[in-house]
């Protein structure tokens, strides 16, 4: 089918520019002595987790119970939630999943330890491993750096069915923050709290083979830490309009490239004015900025409700009725929680169409 068949609102991947980034990310740690787990909550979907070890990564991170349960479906073997899983009837499904891949997840409070050990015992014979969660300027989940983490780190080890895997150093806010200087020092104070716990932890007689965070907007300086020895970058697979408004002159970021778009057809015309388009809300999230148009053109998209797109023309010639075009996600991540599918396209042409299992509302 050509791209022009393909009704719209629709998730495309450009498949050159997908890979291109494949490449791009391994060239760019390729001196680093730790490894890439790219994040899957970027994508959700067990094909692209396959690429990326393909292309070298050792597994994949996600977020949710769901999202693992996917993967693993899938055939992806070795799987972190990055994350909390909280609730009994959740912890029950973790202790499956680690009953048939390789599973590890996040920890901030003993209340999870319990739990978590208690429903692996249920489950099997398998054992979980279990990272601390340290908050190292986020201010999201995570125990204070230094002694409360080794407190939790003993207590998963007196645990028969849970293993202390390291920790998790995850530096959220740091990502969007604009100049490269501002990331690089929220790093370099990320990864000396987590250098200074790790040193506790050995100092307490605890092995710490784990150091893991890392986002797009700053992995190449967890790569360059000396700490950590694991990043989890995910959005650099699509690179999203809101990640391309990050600096990155003298960074050493790679050149990514956008990937990931939506397509969507003009429905409505104020000729001279401008052009309505039918993915609003529904289509694209605008958690962080409105989607931009993927050509060079002064038009812009303006304003958004559930089913239109506004794109005021500034000038640009009037679009016809029927004119399809794609737009850039403001925000890749929530934009692909809405569609069920990836139209990969190359040439104009459908080569592939992936589908999202992990997508949704579920945990
Ligand atoms: C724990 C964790 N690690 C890694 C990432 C990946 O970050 P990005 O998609 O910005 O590369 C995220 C994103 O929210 C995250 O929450």
């Amino acid at each position: 089918m050509l791209l022009a068949e393909v009704d719209t609102p629709a998730l495309l991947i450009d498949l050159d520019a997908f890979e291109t980034n494949l490449r791009l990310m391994q060239e760019s740690i390729a001196d680093f002595a730790g490894q890439l787990r790219p994040h899957a909550k970027t994508h959700k979907c067990p094909t692209i987790a396959l690429a990326q070890i393909a292309h070298g990564a050792v597994g994949v991170c996600c977020q949710k119970v769901s999202e693992a349960e996917a993967l693993v479906d899938g055939g992806v073997g070795d799987v972190l939630i990055s994350n909390q899983v909280v609730g009994a009837k959740k912890v029950a499904r973790v202790a499956a999943v680690a009953q048939r891949a390789r599973l590890s997840i996040c920890v901030d409070d003993p209340a999870q330890v319990t739990a978590l050990e208690e429903a692996m015992a249920r489950a099997g014979n398998a054992t979980l491993d279990v990272l601390v969660e340290i908050d190292v300027g986020a201010k999201r989940c995570g125990v204070a750096p230094g002694e409360p983490a080794v407190r939790l780190a003993k207590l998963i080890g007196e645990k028969q069915h849970l293993r202390f895997a390291g920790l998790q150093a995850y530096h959220g806010s740091a990502q969007h923050r604009r100049s490269v200087e501002e990331r690089r020092a929220a790093i370099a104070s990320a990864a000396e709290l987590a250098g200074q716990t790790r040193d506790l932890l050995h100092a307490a007689g605890i092995d710490c083979p784990k150091v893991t965070g890392g986002g797009t907007g700053t992995f190449l300086f967890e790569a360059g830490s000396d700490v950590y020895n694991e990043l989890q970058a995910g959005s650099y697979v699509f690179m999203d309009a809101d990640y391309a408004a990050n600096e990155w002159a003298d960074s050493g970021q790679p050149p990514f490239q956008h990937s990931l778009f939506v397509w969507t057809t003009v429905m409505s015309r104020t000729p001279g004015v401008r052009a309505v388009v039918d993915a609003g809300l529904k289509s694209s999230s605008v958690d962080s900025g409105l989607p931009k148009l993927a050509d060079e053109t002064p038009a812009a998209y303006v304003n958004v409700s559930d089913e239109h797109g506004v794109i005021a023309l500034n000038g640009a010639p009037d679009y016809p009725l029927g004119h399809k075009l794609k737009l850039i996600p403001g925000h890749c991540d929530p934009t692909v929680n809405m569609h069920d599918h990836f139209i990969c396209i190359r040439n104009d042409r459908v080569e592939a169409i992936w589908p999202i299992t992990g997508r949704g509302c579920a945990w």
